[in-house]
């Protein structure tokens, strides 16, 4: 980040050194909305005349009630407004599958879904998947034993879309979970491995 960008976003009487910590802190800024930078957390262009509206949204099985302009995706609510930065947008247009959540068990890409379409709905994201004592989906287990990724970046976006797709067929053959997870794109070329940690996932959670 510039200085320049930096200073016409500081909040007036928050010192440089104040607020730089509160950036690197993660969520103080961000949830607050006054920061998002580039097309990992674009900010809802404003348009004149549109204003906000407090909606309740159902995520992770938490009511969680935001603020959202009327042309807001799900994905910038959720990680610029709910701090849910475990979801990743990669293209940002529908195209790489990064920013797959699930709504009503369907994969689907958050960054072309506008949140208020989603009112009384269930929305899962990556961060909803581990049990409330830390244990591992048995997804993410797959995942951490195979080590089926390399930077990572695609990885909660093939998580959600493999658990969606297991839920109409628990238990594929290798290439039915290709094809399943066929929309979500890795740029690391790491398809051979990540079917492998997937495959083994699955195998996790039909053993339970
Ligand atoms: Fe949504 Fe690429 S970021 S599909």
């Amino acid at each position: 980040m510039n200085g320049s960008l930096l200073e016409t976003i500081r909040p007036e009487g928050m010192t440089r050194r104040q607020f730089i910590k509160s950036v690197i802190a993660t969520g103080v800024v961000s949830s607050s909305g006054l920061l998002y930078s580039g097309p990992a957390g674009a900010a809802p262009k404003t348009s004149p005349g549109a204003v906000e509206r407090l909606i309740t949204l159902n995520v992770n099985g938490q009511q969680r009630r935001v603020d959202v302009m009327p042309q807001e995706t799900l994905a910038q609510t959720l990680r610029g407004k709910l701090g849910l930065t475990g979801l990743k947008i990669g293209c940002d247009r529908g195209e790489c599958g990064a920013c797959t959540v699930l709504i009503g068990n369907v994969p689907q890409y958050s960054c072309s879904i506008l949140t208020q379409s989603v009112r009384g709905k269930n929305v899962l994201t990556i961060e909803g998947l581990a049990r409330s004592d830390g244990k591992l989906h048995p997804l993410q287990q797959g995942v951490l034993d195979e080590q089926g990724f390399q930077c990572g970046y695609c990885a909660p976006g093939f998580l959600m879309s493999t658990l969606g797709y297991l839920k109409t067929n628990p238990n594929p053959t290798r290439q039915e979970l290709a094809h399943g997870v066929s929309g979500n794109l890795c740029r690391c070329q790491d398809y051979d491995k990540i079917l492998t940690a997937l495959m083994r996932g699955a195998e996790y959670m039909r053993k339970g």
